[in-house]
């Protein structure tokens, strides 16, 4: 059955790649998250989409000028009087703990590098046994490093090569999956490699990869996809 990814977490009813967000995701009954990480001037690995921190909080500049205890000041979002603070991805480790639920962390390498990231991520990814992890990165060379590192760790190339394109890649760290945008538009019963399709929002396409029987969907509408799942195959 096509598994379901919550995309920066339940990003289409809380504010994206929040600790509200990634609750909502685990309670939508989707069997992933995605997230994106960077790292810090003092080092911590920080979940936020954007290089800076202008568009999703209060604050303005890159994170790679930020220390934790300047992020933690940020504000993203306002609930119920209390304050939505930007995560680090040690948090997200602890909030998922034992639910089952798989964390796909896209490392944010495409402007910035962020020398080491690799090795950070897969040792804090070490202290958190329970918790089933998958990288993935638009970035090919932070993947070929973290294959360096780790030679079982779940690999995804995100792209918008043809899939095919993606092979030579693929036979050199052997890939777990492909994600594509949904726009790719390619069969993906017919692919090489298994893809997860991203950003699938609207039920018609939810409902067509489904039929597709592509690996996953990547949503902002966790909810949404995991009821439609759940008509289509009741048991
Ligand atoms: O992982 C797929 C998707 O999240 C990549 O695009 O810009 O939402 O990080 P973006
Ligand atoms: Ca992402």
């Amino acid at each position: 059955m096509t598994e379901i990814y919550a995309h920066r977490g339940s990003s289409g009813t809380e504010p994206e790649n929040t600790i509200p967000a990634m609750k909502k995701a685990i309670l939508s009954g989707a069997d992933g998250i995605e997230l994106d990480i960077h790292v810090l001037k003092s080092g911590e690995l920080i979940v936020m989409h954007d290089e800076r921190v202008d568009r999703t909080t209060n604050g303005t500049g890159f994170l790679k000028d930020y220390t934790l205890s300047e992020v933690k000041k940020l504000v993203v979002a306002k609930r119920f009087f209390r304050k939505v603070r930007v995560p680090t991805l040690e948090e997200v480790f602890n909030l998922i703990g034992t639910s089952g639920v798989i964390l796909n962390i896209e490392l944010k390498t495409d402007i910035f590098t962020y020398d080491g990231i690799e090795k950070k991520v897969t040792d804090l990814a070490k202290k958190y046994p329970e918790v089933q992890v998958m990288y993935s990165s638009f970035n090919e060379d932070t993947l070929i490093r973290l294959r360096e590192i780790d030679n079982k760790a779940k690999l995804a190339l995100i792209t918008h090569k043809n899939l095919d394109a993606v092979l030579p890649l693929h036979t050199k760290i052997n890939l777990e999956a492909v994600h594509p945008p949904i726009k790719a538009e390619k069969d993906p019963v017919v692919s090489n490699i298994p893809a997860r399709y991203w950003t699938v929002n609207k039920e018609e396409d939810i409902e067509h990869f489904f039929s597709a029987k592509a690996k996953g969907i990547i949503t902002d509408f966790p909810e949404r996809a995991v009821a439609i799942r759940k008509r289509k195959y009741p048991h």
